[in-house]
C-alpha cells in the first residue's frame, strides 16, 4: 500500500515536477458498501459509506489547452495529451479517470481547457473500494472549484457516472461517486438512488465495541468486464417484462407472480434486487434503532444472496465471509460489484486478531494469494485540503 503525502508535500512535489505553484489540493475517499448491493442501477437503495483512504490531487490550471498527468505510484510516468483531443481508445491506466471527468464536464459544455495534475492516493487499487471513483471526485471537486463551475454534489455525481460510463467504459450506477462526494464521519449515507435523495445514519462501530475489517482478497475485477454488463441486462430484462420501469418498483409481495413470468436464472437475479432493497431498508432501521451490534443477520443475508441468487461472490469471497464467521465476525459480506474484490466482516474489536489469523490461515490451506486485511471507519466526503 502507498503511502500518504500530506497535502504540503503533495504541494511542494508538484511544484518541482511541474515548474509552477499548483492552485491547490483536494481530496476524495474510496468506499465500503455496507448493504445494498447491485440496486443503485435498479432506482434502488444503498448504504455505503466514505472511507479514511483517499486519493488526493494537487492541480494547476493552464493556460493553453495542454494536460499533464503524473502520479506518484506505478510506473506510468508523466502522460500528455491535449484537452481538445480526448480520446478513451488512447487513453492508460490511472489516467483514464481524470481525463474522463474533463471529457464528461466538456460533454456538459463546461470546457476547462488544459491542466497540470499530481495525484497521490492510499486507495487500495483493484480492491472493490471504488479507488477509481476517489480519483474522478477528487478531480471533479478541484475542477469544478478551479473553474468557478458551481455543480451541485447531484450534478458532479452524474458527470462522473458519465466519465465511468462513456469514457472508462464500465456501465455503472451512482453509488460509489455518491458516498464519496457525499459521505460523512461516523455516518453511512442512505441514498435513494431514483432521486438522490440521502439521509446521513449514524454508524458508529467503535462506541459499539465493533470494527469493520475489510478482507481484499487480491482477486482483480472489472467492472469494464462482461460479468457486471451482464448483471446489469438481466435485471433490465427483468423490468421489461414485469412492465415496470426499473426493478425498483418491484415489490417482496410480487416475487410469487414474477416466478411465474421469469425464466428461472432472470428470476433469480430479480429476487436478489428485490430483498436487497428490502434489507436495506431494515438495515436502516435497526442502526436507527438498536444500532451496529444487530445488523449481523441483515450482512449475512446479503452475501447469501448475492452468492446464490446474482451470482457474483467467488470461492476466495465466500471463503473470507466463512471463515471471518466462525471466528466471531457478528456479520460479514462480499461488497462493491462482485466477481472478486474485498469482503467486509464486523467483527467484536475482542476477536479482531482471531478473525484476521483465521481468515489468513484458511486462504494459505485453501493455497490461495495471502488477502490483505486492515480496518475501516466512516469518514468525511471529498474536500479541499489546501
Ligand atoms: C460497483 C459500481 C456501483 C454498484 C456496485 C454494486 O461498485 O460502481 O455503481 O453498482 O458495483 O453494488
Amino acid at each position: 500500500m502507498t503511502l500518504r503525502l500530506d497535502a504540503t508535500r503533495l504541494a511542494g512535489r508538484f511544484e518541482s515536477v511541474f515548474g509552477a505553484a499548483a492552485d491547490g489540493v483536494w481530496q476524495a475517499p474510496g468506499r465500503v458498501n455496507l448493504i445494498g448491493e447491485h440496486t443503485d442501477y435498479n432506482e434502488g437503495f444503498v448504504l455505503p459509506f466514505a472511507i479514511d483512504r483517499t486519493a488526493r490531487v494537487a492541480v494547476r490550471l493552464r493556460s493553453d489547452s495542454t494536460i499533464r498527468l503524473l502520479s506518484t505510484f506505478g510506473n506510468q510516468g508523466l502522460t500528455t495529451v491535449d484537452a481538445r483531443s480526448l480520446s478513451r481508445e488512447t487513453a492508460r491506466g490511472w489516467t483514464k479517470y481524470p481525463l474522463g471527468v474533463v471529457w464528461a464536464l466538456q460533454q456538459r459544455g463546461l470546457d476547462v481547457g488544459g491542466l497540470d495534475l499530481l495525484l497521490d492516493s492510499d486507495v487500495p487499487r483493484g480492491a472493490g473500494l471504488s479507488s477509481s471513483h476517489a480519483i474522478e471526485c477528487a478531480v471533479i471537486t478541484a475542477l469544478n472549484e478551479l473553474a468557478g463551475a458551481d455543480l451541485g454534489a447531484g450534478d458532479m455525481v452524474l458527470a462522473t457516472q458519465r466519465a465511468e460510463n462513456d469514457f472508462v467504459g464500465a456501465p455503472t450506477g451512482i453509488m460509489d461517486q455518491s458516498a464519496s462526494l457525499r459521505g460523512a464521519a461516523g455516518h453511512a449515507l442512505f441514498l435513494d438512488c431514483r432521486d438522490q435523495g440521502i439521509r446521513l445514519v449514524p454508524f458508529d462501530a467503535e462506541s459499539a465495541g465493533l470494527v469493520t475489517l475489510v478482507i481484499d482478497t487480491r482477486v482483480s475485477h472489472s467492472h469494464a468486464g462482461g460479468g457486471y454488463a451482464d448483471r446489469r441486462a438481466s435485471c433490465e430484462l427483468g423490468a421489461e417484462v414485469l412492465g415496470v420501469r426499473a426493478l425498483r418498483d418491484v415489490g417482496l409481495e410480487d416475487l410469487g407472480e414474477a416466478g411465474g413470468l421469469l425464466d428461472p436464472v432472470t428470476f433469480r437475479r430479480v429476487r436478489h434486487v428485490v430483498t436487497e432493497n428490502e434489507r436495506v431498508l431494515q438495515t436502516v432501521k435497526v442502526l436507527e434503532g438498536t444500532g451496529p451490534e444487530a445488523i449481523g443477520p441483515l450482512l449475512d443475508a446479503s452475501h447469501a444472496s448475492m452468492r446464490d441468487d446474482f451470482e457474483i461472490s467467488c470461492p476466495e469471497l465466500d471463503l473470507a465471509v466463512e471463515a471471518a464467521r466462525a471466528a466471531g465476525a457478528i456479520g460479514a459480506r462480499m461488497t462493491g460489484g462482485g466477481f472478486g474484490g474485498s469482503a467486509i466482516a464486523l467483527t467484536p474489536a475482542a476477536a479482531e486478531q482471531q478473525v484476521r489469523d483465521a481468515v489468513g490461515r484458511a486462504f494459505a490451506e485453501a493455497g490461495y494469494t495471502a488477502p490483505d486485511i486492515f480496518s475501516v471507519r466512516p469518514a468525511a466526503g471529498a474536500m479541499r485540503l489546501a
